[in-house]
């Protein structure tokens, strides 16, 4: 049975020509880039090329961009980087709908004397930016909040956001890893100050990230140890990670513009077949302020587990915004921020797109989906037959 991927927020297919570019550095170039020999001296050459990449994806300085082991070592490492440079700060402010990998950090530093705020989100799951100037003060070290969030889509005003919080002389750091290739973006330009970015998001291999750091933002380091980065950064490189999340980043960069287009146009066909076809169904999230690859939608009264086996069964994969923890069901966080009532927030779920997805596959998800809707429904205790 062929495997439809409808899962790409979770990982991307690393692309046959990042493949191909990566290969020589496991088995024939394998040496390591701090070495004095020309062997090495050569790999050197190469992560400086693959760093120039992805400063052009992102229209920064390559100087600017830091390897790291992926989206959660990029946002830790922006978030207890600038706090460490700032020791006499103790406020951070972030929203409640951002990945654990921002989440769980800040709540951990609140169990460690700091005060955070995270801040509400409205039915469309966008942030009221007057609370957030009224939250930014002089206690305050950060501000991070993401680009584009991982269960919905929604993408938040980000610049907006950056000024607000730069022109109080705050920090901002943006958690990016969803929307770079997806969305153009030109850092030079910008008031964002910290950037996260995870190569498996887009066509690169996984345990590769990088962090842009705006030329003058203090940052502290927070991997101690050699000097590689520029003693931003200690530990040897993930030398294929690396050349591989610059190919990907070239990739993103010649086609961003008619592949999102064409993403999107395959999303949006899919996300109006289903809420036409499937009765008792409703977005999630801003339809306008989106991702192009993302959509999220509740299927009222059926569990999101019991679709994603069914989908399954039909090659399908797609993920629900619930998580089956210790026997119990639990919503998704994000839905609940958003105030998704409970018997929708259950049957939740995300269709996430690649450049590799086809309009047959999307025809053949529109064809199951209804019949897994209605025969769930059917055995539902929660609809009235
Ligand atoms: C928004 C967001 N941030 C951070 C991460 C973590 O990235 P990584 O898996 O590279 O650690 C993810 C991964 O799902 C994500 O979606």
């Amino acid at each position: 049975m062929k495997t439809i991927y409808f899962d790409n927020n979770a990982t991307t297919k690393v692309a046959e020509e990042v493949f191909r570019e990566i290969e020589p550095y496991f088995c024939q170039l394998y040496a390591n880039p701090s070495s004095m020999h020309t062997f090495g001296g050569q790999i050197g050459i190469k992560i400086r090329n693959a760093r120039e990449k992805i400063a052009a994806l992102l229209a920064c300085e390559p100087s600017e961009i830091i390897f790291t082991a992926g989206g959660t070592e990029s946002d830790n490492t922006a978030i207890m980087g600038t706090l460490a440079a700032a020791p006499n700060k103790r406020k951070i402010i972030t929203t409640r709908v951002e990945h654990p990998a921002v989440l769980t950090v800040c709540r951990d530093l609140e169990n460690h004397g700091y005060a955070v705020v995270e801040l509400p989100v409205d039915k469309q799951g966008q942030l009221d930016l007057k609370q957030l100037e009224n939250e930014i003060d002089d206690d305050t070290a950060l501000v991070t909040i993401m680009y584009a969030n991982n269960e919905t889509g929604v993408v938040f005003p980000i610049e907006k956001i950056a000024e607000l919080a730069t022109g109080k002389s705050v920090v901002f750091h943006t958690d990016a890893v969803q929307a770079i290739g997806k969305t153009p973006l030109n850092l030079s330009k910008s008031s964002i100050d910290l950037l996260s970015l995870s190569g498996h998001k887009l066509h690169a291999p996984k345990g590769i990230g990088a962090l842009y750091v705006k030329k003058g933002t203090r940052l502290s380091p927070f991997m101690l140890g050699g000097h590689q980065e520029a003693g931003r950064r200690a530990g040897t490189e993930n030398v294929p990670g690396i050349i591989g999340l610059g190919k990907a980043c070239e990739l993103a960069a010649k086609n961003i513009e008619e592949e999102n287009q064409r993403v999107k146009s395959l999303r949006d066909k899919l996300e109006n077949a289903l809420l036409e076809k499937c009765p008792g169904s409703r977005l999630n999230g801003d339809k306008e302020n989106r991702l192009p690859n993302t959509t999220n939608i509740s299927f009222e009264y059926i569990e999101g587990e019991a679709i994603l086996l069914m989908l399954d069964k039909y090659g399908i994969c797609a993920s629900s915004g619930s998580a089956c923890t210790s026997g119990s069901l639990e919503p998704s966080h994000v839905l609940r921020a958003m105030g998704v009532p409970f018997t929708a927030a259950h049957g939740s779920i995300r269709f996430s797109l690649s450049r590799y997805n086809t309009e047959e596959e999307v025809d053949y998800t529109i064809e199951k989906m209804p019949e897994i809707v209605n025969k769930l429904r059917e055995l539902s205790p929660f609809v009235s037959k």
